[in-house]
Order: structure tokens, then C-alpha cells, then sequence
């Protein structure tokens, strides 16, 4: 099973290299100061690391009051923030022309560097736009945005002033966007004329104007000047971000806001129901963004972070924009894409702008080793000191490829478990600390404590070698305050289950050296005549096939056996087969030989893609829906990349029954 598989100690970089890694050089350093960090310690090894950690215009005296049991969480209560002090302004004026933003366009050779004082200067202006027009602690503000840096710099001017950003990621259509403006009660929207992504544009204002439509409360748009296009336009409701930014003050006083201030809502998908507008708050993320960043990637002073992901999820707000500006150090903005204009885009960034820090998700990894390693041999990438991968489980080849081949077993490779909710990085490896067994996010981050709880009765598993429902004990600073204007359901969904603890959602195992192997959605978790298998654990059995690009295993009901295995795979382009039933027997026999004869899919279905997210995310789900024959009943589709995958998905189901 993959619990049994290859060990990695700390690789060369951290070992070795000029900067003594924070936590380390073994684990015992890392249980030293996890135990230090929790129980009865807790609340004093917080207020030091907010104290040590953050500027407070207001000293905090209350650590933490509230808890889990009664869903009141607050932390820091009677400190006051800023978040845009503390990202821009407290470096701005220590090292004024440090790099703040690597800004790397869509195309090639269309990169920037914004400075610390240039990026003060930018954010300041747009508060100031947004305080011309009305806009009051508290008051949300939309942000449809395309990966420009002027992204971050809406992001920070909202913070500024106490205005409760609520990113759109720029990939949603006009009624998902719309749906979310009122759901918020925005009455300001920031976006661009177009962007441009893998050498396409896209119609971002278009999108914006459709969305509005049915927006009544929005009053003013601010609009980027992306491309410079032409955009069709609203007289005395649209405005130029370049004209606005031009008539006010370079320089905007923060504003003296409490710890417990929602910062942003950021808008999640659950399994049921419209999407969730989580509420994050001030003092607690922020500290937990920089405490994350600094501790699960080692990062120094003169490093240069390279989080992939989009701005407009989770991953963006902590590792793009909160995290790196909160340490002080660079962050990149990347527009693009991993295939554009070759599968050589992410290598030629790292190189290019020598990046210490990578962070992608498993699916892109996937991508790319489909695409092959001659792409990625060419570059210099010994910058690297640690890649960062988040969002699903890592397949061990996946992991292995980035060791092998973007790593070149120098660099440390973390597997950071965290969601929407939590915020930050909840369960990770400490790069200079631990060493790695890949597809283990590891242990629990500092001040954290995890705990494995029986399904059904909601016991705690004590010890090792147990596996469970992942929930957390106690809060900590970063974990979300409640669903936007909805308590209730915050309650419901992650408090209520198990009285005492947030539960995430996902299963877990926890090995014979208590390492955490995250399992997935606790729905995806199948059980075949009693056993319970992970879809993940099949998968990257399928995966492990030379012709197979991707796999996505669901269960079934079965008469028999209770569950079933179903297995949708996609292929490599250039792989060459003697036809499909030869091929799926291959599979099968892959399945078998890996894990065993019980985790035999029941079907394999080839299929050309895998109905996905725009943030990359598989949705099972369709698949379950299809194959237990509801495929009326698909659900909200509006987070599809590429919608009409659904048709071919029914079609192949249909011929295999
Ligand atoms: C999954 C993304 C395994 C998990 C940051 C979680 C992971 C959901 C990992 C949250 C990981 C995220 N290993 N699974 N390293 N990271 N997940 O809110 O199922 O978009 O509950 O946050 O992604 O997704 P979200």
C-alpha cells in the first residue's frame, strides 16, 4: 500500500544550503516545538507570535475567547491591524525598492517588478478611489479580476480601509458572478477591460456587464485598463481605473481596524446548496498567513515565492498575495498558463525570475509529466529550495516527478493540506525538519492540534495506525469565523458534526509514525465488500500505467458488493494501443497488481477529459451522478471548465451498460 512507500530525508538545499532552515535539522526539533505550541501552552505561544510576527496599532491583552463548542471563535479581540499596514507599509519603509510583486504576463518577456513603495503608492490610490465613493468599513467590494499585480494592489486597498473584499475568480460566468455581487450586497465592482490567458483574450467587462444587469445595488465599477480593448461602457457608473487612480492622494492612512474585522468572504462550493461565502477575519489569518508561509516553505528574507494558483481561490489570497507581503519578501503574479506557449512556461518562469519557491497543484504535475521531461530538462531551476504542492491528494508519481525532475532531489517537496475554511496550511511536512513519504501531507502545522475521529460515533483515535474523519481541536487564529450572513449553516456544516471540533470534511489515515496520508472527501471514500479503499490510492495505481495521463475513480452501488469501482482515465496523447478492451484489461490488471484484487474497478471508461473546475478540482461527483444513472440531476455545472465533457462522459457510461 502506498503507506509502505520510499522514505526522503531532508534533501541537500536545506541541509546544506546558506539559510538554516527555521525547524529543524529532524523531527524531534519539529515535536519540540509543535508540543510547545498547543494545550496549555497555546494561548502564550500565540500572543508571541502575533506580537513578534505582526505590526498592532493596538496591543492585543485577550489572546483567544470562544471556541468550537459554541461557535463564537475570536482571536485577538481587543488588538487592532491593518492587513495593508502590515503587507506593504512596514516594508515600503524599511527597504522602499525591494521587489514586492514579480509581475510575469501572459506572454513571454512581458514581466515587471513592482517595488514595496511603487506598490504602497498603487494601493493607497485606489483606496482612496474607493473612499471617494462612499465606501465604509465594513461595505463589501467585488473584485473580478484577471492575474495582473494591479489584483494585489485591490486586494490591499480594501484591506486599507476596512472594505470586505469578496474575489470572483475571473473564470465564473456572469450569473455566478452575479449571484455572488448580491449574495454580498456590493455596491462597488474593480475589474479590467479584457485579460489575457494562454494567448487568448478573454471578455472580462462583457462578463461584468452581463452579471450587472441584475445587480441593482452596484453604483461604481472601476475598471483596469488591461489590454486597452474596447469595452462597452455605463456613463456615470463605470470608471477608469487609470483616470480615478489619477485625480487623488498617492498616499492613504490605514485604517485603525479590530483584529476580529472580517477581512474578506471568499466563496466556496459545498456538496449542497448555493455556494458558502466563507468569512475570514483580520489578525488571526494574517497571522497564520505569515506563520504558514514562513514555516511550511523556510522562507528568508531574499527568497522569491511562486504560488501558480489563481488570486481568485484560497490559495491565491494566502500564497499569492497575505503570506509572501506579510514576510516581507517577493511574490509572483503568473497570467498564464503551464502550456503557454510551451509545456516549458513554468520551468522558464523559475528560471527566469530564480524563484526559491514553487507552488502548483497535483493536476498541473499531472499535466505536465503527460507532456514529458524534455521540457523541463533545459532550465536552470537550482534556485529552488522548496516546491509546494495543495488543492488534492499527490499521486506518488506525481510527487516523484517533481523530485526527480523539477526538484532534482536537491529541493524538499511539501504536500500542504488546507481548504477555504481553514485558511492557511493546516497539515503539512516542515521542509528542513521531516522527512517526506510522497502522498503524505504529514503532521499538523504549530498551535494545531488534528485528531481522527471514528465516523460513526465521533470518538477520538488515539495512537497511531488509525484512520478516520480529519477534525481539528480547539480553534486557531486562522480558521474561518462563519458563512456570510448564514451562522447557521457555518454551524451546521462544520461544528455541529462532532461537538468540540471543526470537522474538514475529509478522511485520514495516520501511519506508524503518525504521519497524516489525507484520503480525500469523505464521500469519495469507497467500500467494496467491506473494504475500504481511497479513489486517490486507485487512481495513482491507474496512473502508474505508461499510457495513462489522468484517473478519477468513483464508487457505485452495487448489488453484490455494496460499492463498486468506476474508473475514468485519460490517456497521453502520443500513447499508442491495440484498441480499447485490450487496453482496459491492462488497467485492471495495473489495479490489481498494485493494491489487490478487491480494488479491481468493476469499469474503466476512456475518456478524453475529466470534468473538472476551473480551478483544476475533478468533479466527482458528475461522474457518481452519471453511472448511478442521475444524470438529471448534475447540479449546479457552473464551475466546469468545459462543460460539454458531460455529454461524452453519459455516452461512454451508457455504451459500457
Ligand atoms: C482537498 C484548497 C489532499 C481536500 C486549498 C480539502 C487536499 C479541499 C489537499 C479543500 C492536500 C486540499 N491533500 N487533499 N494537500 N489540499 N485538499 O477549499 O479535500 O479549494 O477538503 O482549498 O481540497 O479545497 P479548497
Amino acid at each position: 500500500m502506498s503507506e509502505s512507500v520510499s522514505v526522503h530525508p531532508v534533501p541537500p538545499r536545506l541541509q546544506n544550503g546558506s539559510e538554516v532552515p527555521y525547524i529543524g535539522p529532524n523531527i524531534e526539533a519539529y515535536k519540540k516545538a509543535h508540543a510547545e505550541s498547543i494545550g496549555p501552552n497555546a494561548d502564550k505561544w500565540w500572543g508571541k507570535m502575533a506580537r513578534e510576527t505582526l505590526h498592532w496599532d493596538i496591543p492585543f491583552h485577550t489572546v483567544k475567547s470562544g471556541g468550537f463548542e459554541h461557535g463564537d471563535v475570536s482571536w485577538f479581540p481587543d488588538g487592532y491591524v491593518n492587513a495593508s499596514y502590515n503587507c506593504v507599509d512596514r516594508w515600503a519603509h524599511r527597504t522602499p525598492d525591494k521587489t514586492a510583486i514579480i509581475y510575469e504576463g501572459d506572454e513571454p518577456g512581458q514581466h515587471l517588478e513592482i517595488s514595496y513603495s511603487q506598490l504602497l503608492r498603487e494601493v493607497s490610490r485606489v483606496a482612496n478611489v474607493l473612499k471617494s465613493w462612499g465606501v465604509q468599513p465594513g461595505d463589501t467590494v467585488s473584485i473580478y479580476l484577471p492575474m495582473t499585480w494591479q489584483s494585489v494592489a485591490a486586494f490591499l486597498a480594501c484591506a486599507r480601509i476596512g472594505a470586505v473584499h469578496a474575489v470572483v475568480f475571473a473564470g465564473f460566468s456572469s450569473e455566478s458572478l452575479r449571484d455572488r455581487v448580491n449574495d454580498c450586497k456590493s455596491r462597488v465592482v474593480i475589474t479590467s477591460d479584457e485579460g489575457r490567458r494562454g494567448g487568448k483574450t478573454v471578455n472580462i467587462k462583457k462578463i461584468v456587464d452581463a452579471a450587472l444587469q441584475d445587480c441593482p445595488g452596484v453604483e461604481h465599477v472601476l475598471v483596469l485598463q488591461r489590454t486597452g480593448g474596447e469595452v462597452s461602457w455605463t456613463a456615470g457608473r463605470d470608471k477608469w481605473w487609470h483616470e480615478e487612480t489619477a485625480k487623488v492622494s498617492n498616499f492613504c492612512p490605514h485604517a485603525l481596524l479590530p483584529a476580529e474585522h472580517p477581512l474578506f468572504i471568499l466563496y466556496t462550493s459545498g456538496s449542497t446548496g448555493k455556494p458558502k461565502g466563507i468569512v475570514h477575519t483580520t489578525g488571526g489569518y494574517l497571522l497564520n498567513a505569515a506563520l504558514t508561509l514562513k514555516y511550511v516553505f523556510d522562507v528568508h528574507e531574499n527568497d522569491r515565492f511562486g504560488c501558480m494558483a489563481d488570486m481568485g481561490w484560497i490559495t491565491g489570497h494566502t500564497y499569492i498575495v497575505y503570506g509572501p507581503l506579510a514576510n516581507g519578501i517577493a511574490t509572483t503574479v503568473f497570467e498564464s498558463t503551464p502550456v503557454y506557449p510551451t509545456p516549458a512556461r513554468f520551468w522558464d518562469v523559475i528560471d527566469t525570475h530564480k524563484l526559491t519557491h514553487f507552488y502548483t497543484a497535483p493536476t498541473a504535475v499531472r499535466l505536465l509529466r503527460r507532456h514529458g521531461e524534455h521540457w523541463v530538462e533545459k532550465a536552470d531551476l537550482s534556485t529552488l529550495r522548496v516546491i509546494g504542492s495543495v488543492g488534492e491528494p499527490i499521486n506518488p508519481e506525481a510527487w516523484h516527478w517533481l523530485n526527480d525532475h523539477v526538484g532534482r532531489k536537491q529541493a524538499a517537496i511539501v504536500d500542504t493540506f488546507f481548504q477555504t475554511e481553514t485558511g492557511t496550511i493546516v497539515v503539512a511536512p516542515f521542509p528542513g525538519a521531516i522527512e517526506c513519504k510522497p502522498g503524505a501531507a504529514t503532521v499538523p502545522f504549530l498551535g494545531m492540534e488534528a485528531a481522527l475521529l471514528d465516523p460513526v460515533t465521533g470518538k477520538e483515535l488515539e495512537g497511531n495506525d488509525v484512520e478516520g474523519v480529519l477534525a481539528f481541536k480547539g480553534s486557531w487564529p486562522s480558521i474561518a469565523r462563519t458563512v456570510w450572513q448564514d451562522h447557521n449553516r457555518w454551524l451546521d456544516a462544520y461544528l455541529k458534526p462532532y461537538p468540540g471540533y471543526y470537522f474538514t470534511g475529509d478522511g485520514a489515515h495516520r501511519d506508524q509514525d503518525g504521519y497524516i496520508w489525507i484520503k480525500g472527501r469523505v464521500d469519495d471514500v469507497i467500500n467494496v465488500s467491506g473494504h475500504r479503499l481511497s479513489t486517490s490510492e486507485i487512481e495513482s495505481a491507474l496512473i502508474l500505467h505508461d499510457g495513462v495521463a489522468e484517473a478519477a475513480v468513483i464508487g457505485a452501488n452495487d448489488e453484490i458488493t455494496g460499492q463498486s469501482v468506476h474508473a475514468f482515465v485519460t490517456l497521453k496523447p502520443d500513447f499508442e494501443h491495440n484498441g480499447e478492451a485490450g487496453l482496459v484489461k491492462e488497467l485492471a490488471v495495473q489495479v490489481r497488481a498494485t493494491i489487490g484484487p478487491f480494488a479491481t474497478p468493476k469499469k474503466i471508461y476512456l475518456v478524453p477529459d475529466l470534468p473538472k473546475t476551473r480551478s483544476g478540482k475533478i468533479m466527482r461527483r458528475i461522474m457518481r451522478k452519471v453511472v448511478a444513472g442521475e444524470a438529471d440531476q448534475l447540479g449546479d455545472l457552473s464551475t466546469l471548465a468545459d462543460p460539454s465533457i458531460v455529454e461524452v462522459i453519459k455516452d461512454k457510461v451508457a455504451a459500457a451498460h
